[in-house]
Order: C-alpha cells, then structure tokens, then sequence
C-alpha cells in the first residue's frame, strides 16, 4: 500500500512533557521524550502536510519541514495550540500535567530544621485536548492520547467520550519498550464504533499507519 498523501492539509501535533515550575530550581515533570509525536509531525511533514509541532522540553531536533514552537508548562502548550489554530488535523501526543503548582516561589524553597514533610498546592490545567475539540475553529479531525498503565482501552474510551474527540491512541505506559521513551510503541486506535491495534513497531512506523486512518477518515 502507498503511503496516503497529506497534501493541502493543516497538521497541529503537541508533542514531549510539561514542566511545572515550583521554584527557579524545581519543576513537576513526567518521562515523555517527545519521540512519538516529534515521529508524527515528521511522517505528516515527509507526506506533504503543512506542519505545526508545538513541542515541551526535550532533546530531538526539528523535523524537516516543520514549523516548531518551544513551550515548558501545560499553560504556554495551551496558548501556542490555540494560537495554531484554525487546522485540518490535531494530534495531541504530549504529556500535559494534569496539575500545577498554584504559584510557583520566587526564590529557592528551603527545608527548616526538623521540617519532615512539605505539602506542595496543586490546581488543575485547562485541558488543551478537550478546549480544541470544544472550539467554533474545531479541526475536522481531534485525536487524543491516552497513557496508561492498566484497563488502557476502557479508559482510553472514557477520555474520547468525556473530550468529545473522533479518534483516540491508547498506550501502555510503565513497562518497558513501549510507551514514554522507548524507540517503539503499539497504540490501540479507538473510534465511536471501532478500534484498531498498530504495532508493536518503531514511533516512526506507527505514526505512518496512524496518518493512514487519519487520510482515510479525511476522504
Ligand atoms: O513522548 P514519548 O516518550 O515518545 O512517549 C509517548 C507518549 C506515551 C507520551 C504518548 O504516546 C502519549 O500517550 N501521549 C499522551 C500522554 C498523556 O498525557 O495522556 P493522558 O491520558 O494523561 O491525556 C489524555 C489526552 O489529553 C492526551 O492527548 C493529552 O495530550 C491531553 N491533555 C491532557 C491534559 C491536559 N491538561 N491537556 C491535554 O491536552
């Protein structure tokens, strides 16, 4: 089978961790590499999609053909993705924290003497995910992540519900070789009706198959 061309479409893919800061020498991170989506722009972009990749702190170079913009915390991810839009296709492949620190100290925080604990307030993102499927600019297409670590399609498919996507990429996170860091993957895709196993395979392997569904739902 040919690959599907992605002439003429608008691609916005976020991609890696957020980082949130709770002081100028600490932050909340998570272990995403940045790999599967840095492998989805680059596929779409090798396709012929104009290709937006709004990428948090890692350390891949650019895609060729790639337009990239750096961001740290899940609120910048927020404002470059809606800022990308109107598009054809969103993929949103990136890690984002679920929660922040509710401010972030000014200067380094400091233990006291015989402190044992310290209790860090946390308040909730936006959801950049379910903000785009919501949006009047709605791309024609919303495709959403889910890593998990166990009933990854039960609760991949509450997530396509609740965030009102088309399409939904469950992983297994937290065993090796697949998932956050690792070279390759298997996404189960999920749709209202329908799901599809891809892989195990390389990143760049998968998101060729992915863009294949996604050109397929376009026609
Ligand atoms: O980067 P790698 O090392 O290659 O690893 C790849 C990956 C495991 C990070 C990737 O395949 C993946 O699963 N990405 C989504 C990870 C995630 O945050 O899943 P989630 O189930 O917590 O979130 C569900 C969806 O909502 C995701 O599309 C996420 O981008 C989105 N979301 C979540 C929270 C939030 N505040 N805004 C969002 O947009």
């Amino acid at each position: 089978m040919t690959a599907a061309s992605l002439a003429g479409l608008r691609i916005l893919v976020s991609a890696g961790p957020t980082y949130e800061d709770i002081d100028p020498a600490r932050f909340l991170g998570n272990r995403s590499s940045g790999k599967m989506g840095f492998a989805i722009a680059a596929e779409a972009a090798q396709r012929g999609a104009d290709v937006v990749l709004v990428a948090g702190p890692v350390h891949l170079p650019s895609p060729a053909q790639v337009r990239r913009v750096n961001v740290r915390s899940a609120a910048q991810m927020l404002v470059a993705v809606m800022k990308g839009l109107p598009c054809d296709v969103y993929i949103g492949a990136a890690a984002v924290a679920d929660f922040t620190p509710r401010s972030c100290s000014p200067g380094k925080i400091k233990k006291q003497p015989g402190q044992d604990t310290l209790v860090l307030e946390l308040v909730q993102t936006r959801d950049i995910l379910a903000e785009v499927a919501a949006h009047a600019q709605r791309p024609r297409l919303v495709v959403g992540f889910a890593a998990e670590t166990d009933n990854v399609a039960g609760y991949a498919r509450g997530k396509l519900q609740r965030k009102r996507l088309d399409l939904i990429c469950a992983n297994q996170v937290g065993v090796a070789g697949t998932g956050f860091e690792s070279d390759d993957n298997a996404l189960l895709v999920i749709d209202a009706d329908d799901e599809r196993a891809l892989g195990p395979a390389p990143k760049r392997a998968l998101a060729g198959q992915l863009l294949d569904l996604i050109a397929e739902r376009l026609a």
